[in-house]
């Protein structure tokens, strides 16, 4: 009801519940004020865009890298593309272990750091501070984003209009609404990842 009114998603009740007593408990402890500046920088760098509704930095386990390396085996592509990349959890590994070409966007800077910094000794790996909107998809076999519902009708417009025919993209977690999947692939991690694989054709 009280979200309704608010017109906010029911786990902001949390935060409001527990927003006053945290600022009281922190004022109690008295930390010096350059720590809450501090925290604030490194969330901003970390969440970049999120405060205007952009996608949230979530990490994806290492069953879901493995299962995706081994489509992209199975597929036997050459280069593969990760939509919001975040520390690497993906790019990485696969770029470590295949003659590859991985190409990685991630604009939050400090995910981009971390990646850009894990992939430095790897030259098939390219880690771009750029927008995914921004990029073109039309030289991948394999695509791979672990977004959020809210971009995926979006998402599907862009895949569509730049996917190579025969190409594949797997999306973590989240379906392109009205979209058959040509596979779908149940991790046994913590969060219960369901990949969903589309064969783009035309
Ligand atoms: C849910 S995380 C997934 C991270 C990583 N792909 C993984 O599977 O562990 C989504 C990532 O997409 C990034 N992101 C969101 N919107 C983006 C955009 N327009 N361009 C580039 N990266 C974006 C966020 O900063 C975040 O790191």
């Amino acid at each position: 009801m009280c979200c309704q009114v608010l017109r906010q998603p029911y786990w902001w009740i949390a935060i409001h519940v527990l927003f006053l007593p945290t600022a009281v408990t922190l004022l109690t402890l008295q930390l010096p004020s350059w720590l809450y500046l501090l925290t604030v920088l490194l969330l901003a760098l970390v969440f970049w865009g999120t405060v205007k509704g952009d996608v949230p930095l979530f990490l994806s386990s290492t069953a879901v890298a493995t299962a995706v390396a081994d489509i992209v085996d199975r597929e036997k592509a050459t280069a593969f593309a990760d939509l919001g990349a975040g520390v690497g959890s993906v790019a990485v590994p696969l770029a470590q272990h295949r003659r590859l070409i991985v190409d990685a966007w991630e604009y939050a800077p400090l995910p981009w750091l971390i990646t850009a910094w894990r992939c430095r000794k790897l030259p098939n790996a390219t880690v771009k501070r750029v927008s995914l909107w921004d990029c073109n998809l039309g030289c991948y076999e394999v695509v791979f984003a672990f977004l959020s519902p809210l971009v995926m009708v979006k998402l599907g417009e862009k895949i569509i209009a730049e996917m190579p025919s025969g190409s594949l993209f797997i999306s973590s977690s989240f379906p392109i609404p009205n979209w058959e999947p040509e596979s779908i692939v149940a991790i046994k991690d913590r969060r219960k990842t369901i990949l969903f694989c589309y064969r783009i054709r035309f």
